[in-house]
């Protein structure tokens, strides 16, 4: 009997160890035995793996009753470009790319923004990083659209938000697009779209109507000829690249208003370089992206962003661009 309870005693204890040996964020890690709890991943940043948070707490889950202007959401820049996208076409495209999974898994992993470079290509829509050709264009658009289109519909509280950058111009290409992936029945309609810097419709109304997507172009025609909203009249957004990283300053980029234009009601952070690293953006993604965050708050008129905007979204020293958002959101509506 002594024996059992020894035996009983002891697998216990191991199991109770068992869960301490797993590795905590920020430590190092193996890569080959994924040791890291869960939400994380065992990555590489300064030359050394570690676990590192990937997946971003849901602000809905907490609290729903706020305007959608009231939370912060993770955004991925060229959200299309990974090596996982449809290579079928051509293999030297890897070379150039932002991030590094598909679009479904950043969905699931919390990201609710995509940028998406949209490009008249082969007689479609395609996402291609700078003008289209074999070494640039990553897929179809539609691919995406659909994978969007998958994730509003098996997650119904959920909202995305997609930033066109819009070189199309082939006559109602965008819509018909967003209509052949099924995702119109998700649209946020452009007439409810504060335009002098009010609130939002809360997040509950948007999820109880199904204005579950938001779709913004750069493209100032197309919010009067295709009712596509243009993005600078309801988002200002800081400079992007290597303009965008200063530590001293968040300017607005050419096309929004100056940051503190308080008659718009988002406010998009970006914070990635123009040289495409995992290893950089792993050191930007932790503590300096806080730090931006803070310089931008200030420039925006006291508000924090409503998206932040970064590269290999999944990697940090630790807590990653997921605390980023985790502080945002602390500061929109409280612990
Ligand atoms: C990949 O691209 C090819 C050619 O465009 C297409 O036929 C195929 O369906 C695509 N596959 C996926 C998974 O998107
Ligand atoms: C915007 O879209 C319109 C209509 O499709 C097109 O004619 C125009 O060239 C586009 N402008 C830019 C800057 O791409
Ligand atoms: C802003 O516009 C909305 C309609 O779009 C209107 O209901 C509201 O009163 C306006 N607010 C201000 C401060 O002008
Ligand atoms: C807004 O920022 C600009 C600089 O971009 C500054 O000149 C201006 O005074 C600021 N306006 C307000 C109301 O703070």
């Amino acid at each position: 009997m002594e024996n059992y309870l020894l035996i009983a005693t002891l697998i216990s204890a191991s199991l109770v160890f068992g869960c301490y040996v797993l590795v905590q964020i920020g430590e190092t890690c193996s890569s080959d035995v994924n040791d890291c709890g869960t939400g994380l991943q065992c990555l590489e940043c300064n030359s050394q793996n570690r676990c590192t948070r990937v997946r971003t707490a849901s602000p809905i889950s907490k609290v729903m009753e706020l305007p959608f202007n009231q939370y912060s959401w993770l955004t991925t820049h060229n959200s299309f470009a990974s090596r996982v996208a449809n290579l079928s076409l051509n293999s030297q495209i890897s070379s150039v790319t932002n991030q590094e999974d598909s679009i479904t898994d950043q969905l699931h992993n919390g990201v609710r923004g995509l940028m998406l470079d949209m490009h008249d290509y082969h007689g479609d829509i395609w996402l291609c990083r700078g003008p289209c050709t074999i070494f640039t264009a990553f897929q179809p658009a539609i691919h995406v659209l659909k994978e969007i289109n998958v994730f509003l519909t098996q997650h119904r509280t959920e909202i995305v938000t997609v930033f066109i950058k819009d070189h199309v111009t082939s006559r109602n290409g965008i819509y018909k697009l967003f209509s052949k992936a099924g995702l119109r029945k998700f649209w946020f309609p452009l007439y409810k779209m504060p335009k002098n810097g009010s609130d939002w419709l809360t997040v509950k109304k948007m999820i109880t109507m199904n204005h579950r997507l938001i779709v913004f172009t750069s493209n100032a025609t197309k919010e009067a000829s295709e009712h596509i909203a243009y993005e600078w009249n309801y988002v200002v957004e800081n400079k992007y690249g290597n303009d965008g990283m200063s530590r001293g300053h968040c300017l607005n980029r050419a096309e929004s208003f100056p940051m503190n234009t308080t008659t718009k009601s988002l406010v998009l952070m970006n914070y990635y370089r123009n040289v495409l690293s995992s290893n950089e953006a792993c050191r930007d993604n932790s503590s300096p992206l806080i730090r931006k965050m803070h310089i931008c708050y200030t420039a925006a008129g006291n508000r924090w962003p409503n998206y932040i905007a970064v590269d290999f979204y999944k990697r940090g020293d630790g807590g990653g661009a997921p605390e980023a958002l985790d502080v945002a959101n602390r500061n929109l509506f409280g612990p």
